[in-house]
């Protein structure tokens, strides 16, 4: 029978790959909850509309990247691309806001997007999400970067650049729009790819974002949107960027980083590094103050990032899992119950292992301890099974091999483990 292969893009994370995601995932919750940050989960599935409505139906994500199919009833429905839109809905769909209220979530998972496939770019790939509610301050923005930085310090990455730009609001986004739209006219807006041309009108950022090399060349002299921002988006940049030379937080000014989602509004920032190829950005984020609104919300802003969790790992390489606390190992067939007793006393005091369910000759079942990365083999053969007793042997410390009755052993295993 031929063997069922997993999907183009999605991947199987084995234990040592696992232990790197578990430890990313606790290192997050423990730092992320230092900032105030609680988790919340949202589904991995949505309607459609909720990601055309909230990402852009201009983006490559929207309009290229969903894994979308109809239910049995016909209802269009997404596997999530992202966690902003999906955990904007949530705070919406319970009346989460309150005059005054700021609230701060974190959200680790799946997302879903169709690209090709290559080294730290997937079509499952995970994120760890933070997004806060309920604030315009500048010092938010600052905060957010502050608690993504630490996160990367505190797994040890140091070598990562902070790319920082502002996209203006409301008021001052259209007159940079038309001041796009009239250098796409004037310089070679035939040789815009054929997605440029289209929304160079409506979207003229997207053309800024947009991965094809003629677009990118046409784009290297456009206006900059740092240039024609409000004097309030540029007071607000102006604290966030102070709070971070305070912090020392080192960051680069790039008035092209305009993101690949619509929803962006003032600060913007991706943190990238150059030794996973060419997939360098390893977080990204923003503020979006129109998002909420535009879900059917209140008129709340709001901020966040997501880290790329594989290409987080690529960066740490792999980890082995923790070793285990003991294997009992059987060389008498006898023993092979009294192994799995020990083992469940062991796991209710807190131990953690396994026990041989075969006898084996000593010198295979010390073999079969040593591929399994274990503290201690407890040994039960003829010998100990008579005298009711059981050997210790430390795979770790330099400690003579000892035989002791299993009474003893279970009363104080902490001395023997
Ligand atoms: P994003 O920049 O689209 O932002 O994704 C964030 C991170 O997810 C990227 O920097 C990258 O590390 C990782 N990532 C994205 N696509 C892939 C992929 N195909 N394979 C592997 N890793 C990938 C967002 O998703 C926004 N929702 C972030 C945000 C939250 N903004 C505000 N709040």
């Amino acid at each position: 029978m031929s063997k069922i292969q997993k999907i183009k893009g999605f991947a199987d994370l084995f234990p040592k790959q696992s232990a790197v995601f578990s430890f990313l995932e606790e290192t997050a919750k423990r730092v992320f909850g230092q900032y105030s940050f609680s988790e919340l989960r949202t589904p991995i599935l949505e309607k459609t509309e909720l990601f055309t409505k909230g990402i852009g139906e201009d983006t490559d994500v929207v309009g290229k990247e969903m894994f979308t199919f109809p239910d049995k009833k016909g209802r269009m429905l997404t596997l999530r691309p992202e966690a902003t839109a999906g955990v904007v809905r949530a705070y919406v769909e319970a009346n989460e806001y309150q005059p005054g209220k700021i609230s701060r979530y974190f959200t680790f998972g799946a997302m879903f997007r169709y690209e090709r496939p290559q080294k730290g770019r997937q079509r499952q790939f995970h994120q760890l999400n933070a997004e806060m509610f309920g604030t315009a301050a500048p010092q938010a923005d600052a905060e957010i970067i502050f608690m993504l930085t630490q996160f990367l310090h505190e797994i040890g990455l140091e070598k990562l650049t902070v790319e920082l730009n502002s996209l203006g609001c409301t008021e001052c986004r259209p007159k940079y729009k038309e001041s796009l739209i009239k250098y796409y006219r004037e310089k070679d807006f035939d040789k815009l790819c054929e997605d440029c041309q289209r929304r160079s009108d409506t979207n003229p950022l997207r053309v800024l974002d947009c991965k094809n090399p003629t677009c990118q060349e046409i784009v290297k002299d456009a206006p900059k949107v740092t240039e024609h921002i409000c004097v309030d988006c540029a007071e607000h940049f102006k604290v966030v960027c102070s709070l971070l030379d305070e912090a020392g937080v080192e960051y680069v000014l790039n008035p092209r980083l305009v993101r690949g989602l619509d929803y962006y509004q003032r600060t913007t920032f991706e943190i990238s590094s150059q030794d996973i190829g060419s997939q360098t950005a390893v977080a990204g984020g923003g503020r979006y103050d129109g998002l909420v609104k535009q879900l059917g919300g209140a008129d709340v802003a709001g901020i966040g990032f997501a880290c790329g969790m594989e290409r987080l790992a690529l960066l740490l390489g792999e980890k082995e899992p923790a070793p285990r606390d003991f294997f009992i190992a059987v060389t008498d067939e006898l023993a092979i119950n009294t192994a799995q007793i020990i083992a469940l006393k062991l796991r209710r005091m807190g131990y953690s292992g396994e026990a041989s369910y075969t006898s084996a000759s000593m010198k295979s079942a010390l073999r079969y301890a040593d591929k399994l990365s274990v503290k201690n083999v407890l040994i039960l053969g003829a010998d100990e099974f008579a005298k009711k007793s059981v050997s210790i042997k430390s795979m770790h410390k330099e400690k003579a091999q000892e035989t002791v009755l299993i009474e003893t052993f279970l009363g104080a295993a902490k001395d023997y483990l």
